[in-house]
């Protein structure tokens, strides 16, 4: 076989294809597609398997760093040149080793202080620090609360100026109950043992408020319900708050506690359906252009047990205000002053019956609900998605999209986009991202709004994922309005990157039929191909089917040979001709039909034999053959050869 033509669809570039919709949402596209623009230089192996990572990416800068066994990667991406790779040895200190992996040191975090990179990690369970300054290492010792024992154990970090707050555990055979810390800044102070059950901690912010003293933590986790109701489902979905000013209490059981903690149950639901997702996966905060902290939106992406995704939006506004008005769950009495949660000026300390009001009864009772009128989820999905990033863009007419980008159990990415006001918002799912050589589940991802990328890991590699993918896209104008991309548009002839071009390009903001403001009325015709095939012969034809909501058909001059509706198995729309007759030779057109829009796909003419001409397009064949669904090639290969 002929390898594909340089610069299309070289081994490592990440690939991509458009995937099935989010379901429960009306207007949908689904593209498969190779991605052809990426080269080499985006993508990066370790040289060997980090079975646990931790990512760290300042936006604007062209490194990524990576923590893994004993080393910290750094990965440049310089803009337009080779990545390079760079790796600096932190093997462990050697500690009282019970078994191997006691013995490794796995870098847990990744964080930039002011004094360089400070990398933490266990250390052979002696959970220690080091300092990275111009690839010179400081060690900085043993710093309990910044690294855990073991690189599973369930642990967030949170900085913030010199605070530091933290969830793992400080000594390694007490505390079995997992506590929610200040590790350093003002006193030290943990959260009560009851008021969670077996947290699970998803993410934790400081929230700066319209005063300092109101400033608040908050933390978004699971926990196992405490309804054991056997209709009820195991775990639920938690935000909770404190004060970041909090002193700690009075009395001697709530000094060294958090005294301002209240949580809230996190919903999303679907009414209509009576779908529920309880299962909170990972929070992606997206602050409003506005600088109002009220507006923040805050992405939640929830599981339920078939493993089925939703996606809710919640803002900051609403958490803000349920904690600040909600009575509490299971407390039928006046509550005391100050009511419990409030935060105090001047550090003034919470006195010891709010404390002891909120210590018993944490849960306020009303319930955090996404936003919008309907309070549903934005989308559901058959997928199970494990991470978001949102991306804020403005598209030509300034309108502005939200661009979700969502990993799977699978190890790709779907790139979903979400458009119009909040009450009529739709979401479609525009794209696959296939962002790894060697498929693998994703460890971590983080966006670069500035530079517009995506920064990914695997066991295996870093990979660079530009936002902003438009010739991927097929089928000309049409096809490159039809993707409904917002960073793509049409300049003259050919599917661009508005940030790529300095002329305007043409966008539609037709979510129904956005290819009829193209000005030419009628999509390209493809161009033709021609194969000379002796009689008798087996061959086929493959279509691939780009698009999901399409139905592709192959005609012989007037008759419909072979159709294929959205949701056929197979990527490719194949005509199989099981031993050529004379009738048969002719023009084939694979037709994509899409609500009004048509468009003819391939064409090719069959005609009688002719050696050197059918061996130059044997070349062209294979194109075709090396597309990413390799599951096909075994059968396709065989029809391909020309008796
Ligand atoms: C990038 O790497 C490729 C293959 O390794 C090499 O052929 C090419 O010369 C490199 N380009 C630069 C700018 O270093
Ligand atoms: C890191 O350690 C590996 C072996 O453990 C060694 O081969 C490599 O040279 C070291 N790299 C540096 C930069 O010291
Ligand atoms: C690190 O490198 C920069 C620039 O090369 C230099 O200005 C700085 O003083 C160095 N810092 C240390 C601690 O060596
Ligand atoms: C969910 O509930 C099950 C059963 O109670 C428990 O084993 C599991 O740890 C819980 N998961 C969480 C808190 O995420
Ligand atoms: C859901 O996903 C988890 C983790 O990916 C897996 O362990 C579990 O078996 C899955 N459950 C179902 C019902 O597929
Ligand atoms: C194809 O058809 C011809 C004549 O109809 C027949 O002789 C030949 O055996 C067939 N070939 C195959 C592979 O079926």
């Amino acid at each position: 076989m002929t390898p594909p033509p340089p610069g299309r669809a070289a081994p490592s570039a990440p690939r991509a294809r458009v995937s099935s919709p989010p379901a429960g949402c009306g207007l949908l596209l689904r593209f498969l597609l190779q991605l052809c623009a990426a080269a080499a230089q985006d993508r990066l192996d370790f040289g060997q398997a980090e079975p646990h990572t931790v990512l760290f990416h300042e936006p604007g800068s062209p490194s990524v760093w990576v923590g893994g066994r004993g080393k910290v990667y750094r990965f440049d991406f310089p803009e337009g040149k080779n990545a390079s790779v760079h790796t600096v040895n932190i093997s462990s200190t050697k500690g009282s080793c019970m078994d191997k992996q006691d013995c490794e040191n796995y870098i847990t975090l990744l964080e930039r202080r002011s004094e360089g990179l400070l990398a933490c990690g266990t250390n052979a369970r002696r959970p220690s620090c080091w300092n990275l300054v111009n690839d010179t290492v400081v060690p900085l010792g043993e710093m309990r609360g910044y690294a855990p024992f073991s690189p599973d154990e369930n642990s967030l970090v949170l900085f913030e100026g010199d605070e530091v707050y933290s969830t793992i555990r400080k000594h390694e055979y007490n505390g079995k109950i997992p506590r929610f810390r200040r590790i350093r800044g003002e006193s030290e102070l943990y959260t009560s043992d009851t008021v969670m059950q077996n947290p699970q901690f998803i993410k934790a912010t400081i929230v700066h408020q319209d005063q300092a003293y109101d400033d608040k933590i908050y933390y978004f986790f699971r926990e196992d319900n405490p309804d054991k109701n056997p209709e009820s489902p195991l775990n639920v979905s938690r935000v909770a708050q404190l004060c970041r000013g909090d002193q700690g209490g009075e009395s001697s059981l709530s000094v060294s506690k958090w005294n301002t903690f209240l949580k809230a149950m996190l919903v999303c639901s679907d009414a209509a359906t009576n779908k529920n997702f309880n299962r909170l996966q990972d929070v992606f905060l997206l602050p409003d252009p506005s600088g109002n902290w009220r507006d923040t939106r805050v992405y939640g992406v929830f599981s339920n047990p078939w493993n089925y995704s939703a996606v809710c939006v919640y803002s900051l506004g609403d958490i803000d205000r349920v904690f600040r008005t909600s009575s509490l769950k299971g407390y039928h009495v006046g509550l005391p002053n100050p009511r419990p949660g409030k935060c105090l000026p001047n550090q003034k300390p919470i006195p010891t019956e709010t404390f002891q009001v909120a210590d018993s009864h944490p849960e306020v009772a009303q319930r955090v609900e996404p936003m919008g009128p309907l309070k549903t989820p934005l989308f559901h999905s058959k997928y199970h998605y494990q991470k978001v990033v949102v991306h804020r863009m403005q598209a030509r007419h300034e309108e502005t999209f939200h661009v979700l980008y969502l990993t799977t159990d699978r190890g790709t990415i779907h790139k979903v986009v979400e458009s119009g006001e909040q009450e009529h918002s739709i979401a479609f799912n525009i794209m696959e991202i296939q962002p790894f050589y060697r498929t693998a589940a994703i460890q971590g991802i983080s966006l670069d709004a500035e530079r517009r990328k995506l920064y990914v890991t695997s066991q295996w590699e870093v990979s660079q994922v530009p936002l902003d993918m438009c010739d991927v896209y097929g089928g000309g104008c049409h096809g490159c309005l039809m993707s409904r991309d917002p960073y793509c548009g049409w300049d003259q002839d050919r599917c661009v990157s508005i940030y790529s071009c300095q002329r305007p390009v043409l966008q539609s903001i037709n979510p129904a039929e956005p290819h009829k403001e193209c000005p030419n009325p009628k999509p390209d015709e493809a161009p033709l191909q021609k194969v000379s095939l002796a009689r008798n012969s087996r061959y086929y034809l493959s279509c691939p089917m780009e698009s999901r909501h399409a139905t592709y058909s192959w005609r012989h001059e007037q008759n419909v040979e072979q159709s294929c509706e959205p949701g056929h198995q197979s990527p490719n729309c194949i005509l199989f001709i099981e031993n050529l007759t004379a009738r048969q030779y002719g023009h084939y057109r694979c037709e994509a039909r899409e609500g009004s829009y048509l468009r003819e796909a391939q064409h090719w003419e069959l005609l009688p034999e002719d050696r050197a001409l059918a061996e130059h397009l044997l070349g062209r064949a294979c194109v075709l053959a090396t597309s990413f669904w390799l599951g096909v090639l075994p059968t396709v290969v065989l029809g391909m050869l020309v008796h």
